[in-house]
């Protein structure tokens, strides 16, 4: 039976998230419920247009899209975000979005609502996957605490975990964007007691949208002529240069966030591990840092480390088998198989 999602994300026109949500939505694994846009990568107005105008050109105008916070909880937008990668709370209208304005409107529930929502009115069923900055579903949380002991998981793309392989920063040099962009709720969420498993970028890093990978996907014969189009326009002229895959192989066609989905598909190809996870909402060059630790590690006590002894420990993946992860991901967007059979 199809694993029911809400795909809480800082979608832009198809990048990685973007690509997530065809896989999503494409997969005969998945059921997507709802898709809940926060800012992150960009500013909510636009995320907003890129769900919806996704949804109308796949031909999945029934999904809901429920807008999501526009900034995080505490953490201010500034000259180091604007000059990154993150455009949160520009505020600004979009006056000219290429894939073409929407028909389709947004749902009127506000995402942490519809996210409180679905999952309480299916107990032990929705599963969270939340690839963007962790607002939306920390204020669920703190609206409905029993979202905790109902939701399904919550599975996560945020965090580096500087001591397990792959584990530096990409915003700072200890910090992952999603986590720095709102340490307060990611903190808010791993504190929360749900059932977690965190993807982090020790395990994304082993990603790699490749040439190859894109050629497989606009194959004349597959089954979604509309999203080989898609990709044929908007990631095609990436590929241009061939040599520009070999050079830059992650930053730009990274499939980070796709990690997340497999997950929830086909979890026997992920490596993971019990670890506490704590998120440093110290401001300074600590902030949004995701120490994990194992409890035994270390003795927390009065004067020693300031650990916090109380927090759970949550599933932390670092390591997958990313080619079969690409073999779901091509079977799901092409309509290929039915993607767990493989
Ligand atoms: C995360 O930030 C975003 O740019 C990616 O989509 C991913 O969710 C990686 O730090
Ligand atoms: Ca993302």
């Amino acid at each position: 039976m199809a694993a029911k999602i809400i795909f809480d994300t800082d979608i832009g026109w198809m990048n990685d998230d973007c690509m997530a949500a065809i896989f999503a939505l494409k997969s005969p694994d998945l059921e997507v419920l709802g898709i809940t846009p926060v800012m992150g990568n960009f500013d909510l107005n636009y995320s907003l247009l890129c769900a919806l105008r996704l949804l109308e050109l796949t031909g999945h105008e029934d999904v809901p899209v429920c807008r999501g916070f526009d900034r995080p909880l505490i953490h201010e937008r500034g000259a180091y975000a604007d000059k990154v990668w993150g455009k949160w709370a520009l505020h600004e209208p979009v006056k000219d979005f290429p894939p073409g304005m929407p028909r389709l409107q947004a749902d009127p529930r506000h995402a942490s609502l519809f996210i409180a929502e679905t999952v309480l009115a299916q107990p032990g069923e929705v599963t969270l996957v939340a690839v963007g900055p962790l607002t939306n579903v920390a204020m669920a949380l703190r609206l409905y605490p029993e979202i905790a002991r109902h939701v399904k998981e919550i599975v996560i793309m945020g965090g580096a975990i500087g001591r397990l392989p792959r584990g530096k920063g990409n915003i700072t040099p200890a910090a992952e964007f999603n986590f720095w962009v709102d340490p307060e709720a990611a903190r808010i969420v791993l504190h929360s007691g749900s059932p977690i498993t965190l993807l982090p970028l020790n395990v994304c890093r082993r990603s790699h949208f490749s040439r190859a990978l894109y050629l497989r996907i606009i194959d004349p014969a597959s089954a979604y002529p509309e999203v080989a189009a898609l990709y044929k326009q908007y990631i095609g002229p990436r590929f241009d240069d061939p040599e520009l895959d070999r050079r830059e192989p992650v930053l730009f066609y990274g499939v980070f966030d796709h990690a997340c989905l497999g997950y929830v598909i086909c979890p026997e190809i992920f490596t993971s591990v019990r670890m506490c996870v704590q998120v440093s909402v110290q401001p300074g060059l600590d902030y949004g840092v995701s120490h994990g630790y194992v409890k035994g590690d270390y003795v927390s006590g009065e004067d020693a480390l300031p650990l916090e002894s109380d927090l759970g420990a949550i599933n932390v993946v670092y390591d997958m088998d990313f080619d079969h992860l690409a073999e779901l991901y091509v079977a799901a967007v092409t309509g290929r198989a039915a993607a767990n059979e493989l």
